[in-house]
């Protein structure tokens, strides 16, 4: 099992590490910056729908989900959100994390998030609802009408195995037409797998500390699974 520490980042948020992978959960130059720009901004603010499904791979600290929600808050859309995660975080670990005091919605929601039930979606409010799947990516049933996802899996050259031609394809089955998919990951063979899957994808400008990201798109012309 591994043990990661937790870390302060350049923006007041923390991040977690693993010293056995050396790998960072989010960027050191900023954690919620990091996340708002590559998933809020560049994904959940680009779809126009009022009810939103959104798939995240890689739940971890849940600071997507807890990201999301405020943005369901503040906008009036309800989002239904499933993140995967194989290794789920011990309660003691994030109850120490600062997302919830950064943030005027406050920790409770934040703790919600993490202290409900696994594998079954859960009402954390009236219009954001859970489904936190234990699973390994490789394993999920990737079946469902997904209008955005998240792929926060660990850095390619950390974890080359999450980062599969069969995990985007079975992605582009599993996402709505004209959904958006976005990465912190800017890699070229990424981003091959990726139009190979049949999306449509550019290279965005990344958060600070990184020059660019990706941001693929299923096109119009399919329908939904
Ligand atoms: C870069 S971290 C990001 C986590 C999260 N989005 C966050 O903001 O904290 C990657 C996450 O993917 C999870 N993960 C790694 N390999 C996995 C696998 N094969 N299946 C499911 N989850 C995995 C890790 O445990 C970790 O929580």
């Amino acid at each position: 099992m591994l043990q990661p520490e937790i870390q302060l980042t350049a923006d007041g948020s923390h991040t977690l590490f693993i010293p056995e992978m050396d790998e960072h959960y989010h960027s050191i130059n900023g954690a919620i910056q990091e996340s708002t720009h590559v998933f809020i901004d560049a994904g959940l603010r680009q779809c126009q729908k009022k009810i939103i499904r959104i798939l995240e791979l890689g739940f971890g600290t849940g600071l997507n989900a807890f990201l999301s929600y405020i943005e369901s808050k503040n906008t009036g859309i309800r989002i239904y959100y499933t993140g995967l995660e194989k290794y789920p975080l011990p309660t003691g670990l994030v109850e120490k994390l600062n997302y919830g005091e950064l943030n005027p919605h406050g920790n409770e929601i934040y703790l919600e998030m993490h202290r409900c039930a696994w594998n079954i979606p859960v009402q954390i409010t009236t219009d954001f609802i859970l489904e936190k799947i234990s699973v390994d990516f490789s394993e999920f049933d990737f079946r469902g009408t997904y209008d955005v996802v998240y792929y926060d899996a660990f850095a390619p050259d950390k974890q080359t195995n999450v980062w599969t031609q069969e995990i985007f394809d079975n992605l582009f089955s599993c996402m709505n037409s004209g959904g958006i998919l976005t990465t912190y990951c800017a890699k070229g063979s990424v981003r091959r797998m990726m139009i190979q899957s049949g999306f449509k994808v550019e290279r965005i400008p990344g958060p600070p500390g990184k020059r660019q990201m990706l941001r693929a798109q299923k096109p119009s012309k399919y329908t939904s699974q």
